[in-house]
């Protein structure tokens, strides 16, 4: 489970890290994003939430997690982004499925900031960019299949900070919740792209570089699916 504030880079060493175990991402941003585009029920319930930086109520989001860990890819293991995000979806985790390991991506507010201020994604894949650290070969189209690159709408600044103060209130009290349960490890995520999956292996140890299949160059935009 990768633990950490909006902009920690979660996502972006979720997608690495997940190829190289071999299993599958699971985003709880990146499926419901993807069921406000397909215009699903849960999709309109959650659009509103996402867009003003609120949560998305437990029990849906939960839903969610049960069908995707139900599903057969999930079996011999997975990675969480994003979820648990509140002590109540943590007790219902808890429920469904054991955890091996949480790490908790530390990142300075300031850099938090200006990260989720230079985001842009691409509507169609939904690969991520960072017009300063990750910027496509071509301004504001993307890499893989030339769309015009989009902001995420809670990636604007009236989002931006309701969003840190929601983790502050209602996700950070889940570092001391594993902290207790001896699960938790800490990286520091300030720094380099590359440099941060260097120190996430580091700190996950043989289980990673048993696994590896390939090592992504920082340059390279993040391609994130919800169906990994
Ligand atoms: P979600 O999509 O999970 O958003 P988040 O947790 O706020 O995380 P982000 O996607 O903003 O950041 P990240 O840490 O993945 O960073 P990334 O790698 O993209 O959730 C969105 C919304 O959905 C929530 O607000 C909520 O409404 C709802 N939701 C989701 N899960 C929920 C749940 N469990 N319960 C209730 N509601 C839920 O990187 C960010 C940027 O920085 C990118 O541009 C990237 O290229 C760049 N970058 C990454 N690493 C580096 C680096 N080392 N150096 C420089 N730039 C970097």
């Amino acid at each position: 489970m990768l633990l950490g504030p909006p902009g920690a880079g979660k996502g972006t060493q979720a997608s690495i890290l997940a190829r190289e175990l071999r299993v599958p991402h699971l985003s709880t941003g990146d499926l419901l994003r993807a069921a406000v585009a397909a215009e699903t029920p849960l999709g309109r319930e959650a659009e509103g939430h996402i867009r003003a930086g609120r949560l998305v109520p437990d029990e849906l989001v939960l839903g969610i997690v049960r069908e995707r860990l139900a599903e057969p890819d999930a079996r011999d293991g997975f990675l969480l982004d994003g979820f648990p995000r509140t002590i109540a979806q943590a007790d219902a985790l808890d429920r469904l499925t054991p955890i091996d390991v949480v790490v908790y991506f530390q990142v300075p507010t300031a850099r938090l900031i200006e990260r989720l201020a230079g985001r842009r994604i691409c509507p169609k894949c939904q690969s991520v960019y960072n017009v300063r650290s990750r910027p496509p070969k071509i301004a504001d189209r993307c890499d893989r299949d030339g769309t015009e690159l989009v902001q995420r709408p809670d990636d604007r600044p009236g989002a931006v900070a309701t969003r840190l103060q929601v983790y502050e209130e209602q996700t950070a009290p889940l570092l001391e919740f594993y902290r207790r349960r001896g699960w938790l490890r800490s990286i520091d995520a300030d720094g380099p792209p590359d440099a941060v999956t260097a120190r996430l292996r580091a700190e996950l140890g043989p289980t990673v570089a048993s696994g590896s299949v390939a090592t992504r160059s920082s340059s390279a935009p993040v391609h994130r699916s919800p169906s990994q």
